[in-house]
């Protein structure tokens, strides 16, 4: 089993529509995935069809079973979220001596069962996203093409440098480019990307996530796009997405 975070404390840069973008892509490969909302917001939740939820991640956190829901879709499995979760941050953080370990230790139980584990995390750096980062073997940053900002991009390197100290396996995986305008690629590149280039070097990884209405559609459809939109422009790239990070 191998778990992969995607993580930014900035909201709306594209990590549950990558979540399930590169779930889609796996699940397409015929690999076992299950998906972890870690985001009270529970966009990835309702991106996935699941209107009512009694369990959820933090649930699962504290040792509870039943938290792992069978989608209708195969090789497909969440743990969802509600926005019970603001709340139960702090009872989690009562929870245990060692509360930034509970998603390691639940996932220790069930990991045999997938090949895969996608965690989207919430838009802060708190509990929920440290819990993400030490039960993770790597973790992606995606980054709205036009929004980059080295300043919070620092701030999460800083964060996982923390971290690291916990989760010493821990593998920064690197950063993509979400929602880049389908005309806008020459555009990005000659401003934007070569300073990105620049400070990342390979931990750029040159994988361009094009704007694609599909992204919005399939989620409102509480579907994955494999089987929403099987030829999107949007899978291709998170197909092309995927493919590196099976690479890495
Ligand atoms: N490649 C894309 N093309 C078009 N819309 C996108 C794309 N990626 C994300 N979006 C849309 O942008 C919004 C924010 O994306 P989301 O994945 O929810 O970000 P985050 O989880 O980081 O807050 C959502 O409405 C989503 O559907
Ligand atoms: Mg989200």
């Amino acid at each position: 089993m191998e778990v992969i975070a995607i993580t930014n404390q900035k909201g709306g840069t594209g990590k549950t529509t990558s979540v399930l973008g590169i779930g889609s892509a796996l699940i397409q490969m015929g690999k076992k995935v299950l998906f972890i909302d870690l985001d009270p917001q529970s966009n990835l939740t309702r991106g996935l069809g699941m209107k009512h939820v009694f369990l959820t991640s933090a649930d699962f956190m504290m040792g509870k079973d039943k938290c792992i829901f069978n989608s209708k879709v195969s090789n497909n499995s969440l743990i969802p979220a509600n926005d019970a979760l603001y709340a139960k941050e702090s009872e989690l953080m009562g929870f245990s001596a060692l509360p930034q370990n509970l998603l390691k230790k639940a996932l220790d139980k069930v990991k045999d069962r997938f090949d895969y584990v996608l965690i989207d995390c919430p838009p802060a750096l708190g509990l929920y996203t440290i819990n993400a980062l030490i039960a993770a073997d790597s973790f992606y940053i995606p980054m709205q093409a036009g929004f980059f900002s080295l300043e919070g991009l620092n701030k999460v390197l800083r964060v996982t440098e923390q971290v690291r100290e916990l989760n010493p396996n821990l593998e920064f995986g690197g950063v993509f480019i979400t929602k880049l305008h389908p005309n806008d690629r020459r555009i990005v590149a000659k401003d934007i990307i070569n300073s990105i280039r620049e400070t990342l070097g390979r931990k750029f990884l040159d994988i361009f996530i094009r704007e694609d209405i599909s992204a919005d559609e399939s989620q409102i459809k509480g579907k994955l796009l494999h089987d929403y939109a099987p030829q999107s422009r949007i899978l291709e790239d998170y197909t092309m997405l995927t493919n590196k990070i099976l690479k890495s």
